[in-house]
């Protein structure tokens, strides 16, 4: 879930050439576009001669930081290919065309994308986008092979509607997606090597097949979390109740009880060095959930309930040596006293204490300010902001005060996709 346009630590001030190729999924470079300079990178687009066909240079001139390039030739800067390539901090090609792919694969520099590609040693991200039967071709197969052989990084075209009525892969990567993995190619990479998992959203306690108990939060705190870690390389496990995007380099797991909560992160804990439960789990349940849904002429009265899992609490109980635990306390009242029994009657590492007593930051808010708590009587105030800006403080605090107490040896590196550079 990319915050939409929040700033990102990642892309502020990150120079980015976006080529945009002859396609109708040109469109959706307009949106990308748009996402990239609202989270604060210059973006200087790069149009071949058909794009305009599709999308026109004006709409791309009313978003983007940087001025349009169109041609090689109509360039007040002679050079213009070597410029952009040489000032690239990273080249996305969105759409890329089967004709784009194989002349930068050929290593064919005709126009002004195609020479800035060859004249750049920046990473390279190409996103694919053409009707089926072009993405199966061989000949598009074995341009992509060459192009990921060489280290570029291209982000598959999904399956679904394409132009003229067909359906099938081939259809353009989900802009979020695509912004996702820009971030971590361009962003610092000062989690490569952790593996984390975050919880999200809020459990669903069926009270029969048709209701059930919840609670308001929408996961957006934990998606934003999520989201921070793996664009700083962390290997990142999201283990969420909601169905708000995640990007494609994050593993994720969908559940919906606590019990399916408690199962996936016991599951998975083994192999991670920091563990956010930023999910809003629920305390008790319905003892038993009805087979029918339960009708009202039943005159039903009360619901007995039965306590859930504390899943923190098993965390802390099976924590690995050099694990960092990381609990949430969402209070109404006495926010600090609360927070603080919790720290110390879980036993974890650190408390993010969330004030939910208003509408202001908290559930299902694009917003959030919490205060940070950690075992060693350390406190800090993290102000009210976007909950990306949340999560990287978060993340940051938790990184700064426990760089002694992580053990790499436990972790399989994660290895990003390899730079690219051209030869
Ligand atoms: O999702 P959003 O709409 O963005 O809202 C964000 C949030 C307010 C939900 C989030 O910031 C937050 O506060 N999440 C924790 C909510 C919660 O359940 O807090 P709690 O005080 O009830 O639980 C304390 C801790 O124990 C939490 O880490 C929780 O994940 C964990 N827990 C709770 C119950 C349970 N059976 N097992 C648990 O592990």
């Amino acid at each position: 879930m990319v915050m939409d346009c929040a700033p990102s630590k990642q892309l502020a001030d990150r120079r980015i050439v976006l080529g945009v190729c002859g396609a109708i999924a040109a469109y959706k470079a307009v949106e990308l576009c748009r996402q990239l300079v609202g989270m604060g990178a210059y973006v200087t687009p790069v149009l071949t001669h058909d794009t305009h066909h599709f999308v026109g240079e004006t709409t791309f001139s009313a978003l983007a930081s940087e001025r349009v390039h169109t041609s090689l030739w109509n360039d007040d800067n002679v050079i213009a290919h070597t410029a952009l390539g040489q000032s690239a901090d990273v080249i996305v090609v969105a759409p890329a065309t089967a004709n784009v792919i194989a002349k930068y694969a050929a290593g064919i520099a005709d126009d002004l994308l195609t020479t800035t590609l060859l004249a750049s040693r920046a990473p390279v991200i190409i996103c694919p986008a053409m009707h089926t039967e072009m993405w199966e071709h061989a000949a598009v197969r074995d341009n992509i092979a060459t192009l990921k052989r060489r280290g570029v990084i291209v982000i598959d075209p999904e399956d679904g509607p394409l132009a003229g009525g067909d359906s099938g892969p081939g259809r353009l990567a989900d802009v979020r997606a695509i912004v996702c993995v820009v971030e971590g190619v361009v962003g610092p990479r000062d989690m490569e090597g952790h593996v984390v998992l975050v919880t999200a959203g809020g459990t669903r306690e069926p009270i029969d097949p048709v209701r059930f108990i919840s609670n308001r939060s929408s996961g957006k705190q934990g998606h934003a979390l999520a989201d921070e870690a793996a664009s700083r390389g962390a290997k990142t496990i999201l283990i969420t109740t909601s169905s708000l995007f995640s990007g494609p380099e994050i593993e994720r797991v969908q559940v919906s009880t606590a019990s399916e909560m408690q199962r996936a992160v016991i599951d998975k804990a083994g192999d991670c060095s920091i563990i956010v439960m930023a999910a809003a789990v629920a305390d008790f349940r319905p003892s038993s959930a009805g087979a029918d849904k339960l009708k009202r002429r039943a005159g039903i009265s009360t619901i007995s309930v039965e306590p859930t899992p504390d899943i923190l609490a098993e965390l802390v109980s099976r924590r690995i040596p050099g694990q960092i635990v990381v609990g949430f306390a969402a209070e109404t009242s006495d926010l600090l006293a609360r927070a603080h029994e919790k720290l110390t009657e879980k036993g974890v590492d650190f408390i993010v204490a969330n004030s939910v007593a208003d509408d202001i930051g908290g559930f299902d808010d694009e917003n959030n300010a919490v205060i940070l708590l950690d075992s060693n009587a350390g406190s800090v105030d993290i102000p009210m902001q976007d909950k990306r800006g949340v999560a990287r403080d978060i993340l940051d605090v938790i990184l700064a005060k426990s760089v002694t107490a992580l053990p790499r040896w436990r972790f399989r590196p994660f290895r990003p996709p390899p730079r690219a550079w051209c030869p």
